[in-house]
């Protein structure tokens, strides 16, 4: 009897999965203006810049990269919702475009969040090892941030 639930469960879990492939997520990245990103703008040292783009950039700007396992639904709709959900909160491709205010509100979040090493989010450290920062990374990047606040 539970055997044959089981074939089931399982023929049912395979067509879903071969279902979803045929909705893939939409992988293009809007065009970047650079003169509104945040990194030219703001000019950092080219370390601290580094870690901007391999830490932040991937959710927070438009400058995606979607490695393999994105192709592969539905872990492929989980990554898109975080970063659709990234951008729409800080989006370093149109930092050109936020008042002072809200400017330095973002930035503030940022040393919050950076403190608390809630970002990057902990699944994408697992996934992309090289985002991981050390304290000392961390401490110059909130530095960084600091000296921004109020220009
Ligand atoms: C894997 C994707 C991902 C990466 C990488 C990432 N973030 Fe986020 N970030 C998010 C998501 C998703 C949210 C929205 C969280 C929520 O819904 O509360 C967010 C929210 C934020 C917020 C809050 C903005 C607001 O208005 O609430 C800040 C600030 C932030 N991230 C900064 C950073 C910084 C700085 C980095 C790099 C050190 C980074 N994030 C890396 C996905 C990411």
């Amino acid at each position: 009897m539970m055997k044959k639930y089981l074939k089931y469960i399982g023929i049912g879990l395979a067509v879903f999965l071969i279902v979803a492939q045929f909705f893939p997520i939409d992988k293009t990245n809007p065009p970047a203006d650079m003169t509104k990103d945040f990194i030219s703008m703001t000019n950092p040292s080219a370390q601290i810049a580094e870690h901007i783009k391999v830490a932040c950039y991937d959710c927070h700007s438009h400058h995606t990269k979607y490695p393999w396992y994105t192709d592969v639904a539905p872990i492929s709709w989980w990554i898109k919702g975080h970063m659709d959900n990234g951008v729409k909160h800080l989006n370093f491709s149109k930092w050109g475009e936020y008042s002072q205010k809200k400017k330095d509100h973002k930035l503030d979040e940022c040393i919050d969040f950076v403190e608390k090493n809630w970002m990057p989010l902990l699944t994408y450290k697992i996934a992309h090892p090289e985002s991981k920062l050390t304290d000392d990374e961390r401490a110059d990047l909130i530095l960084f941030f600091k000296s921004l606040k109020g220009k």
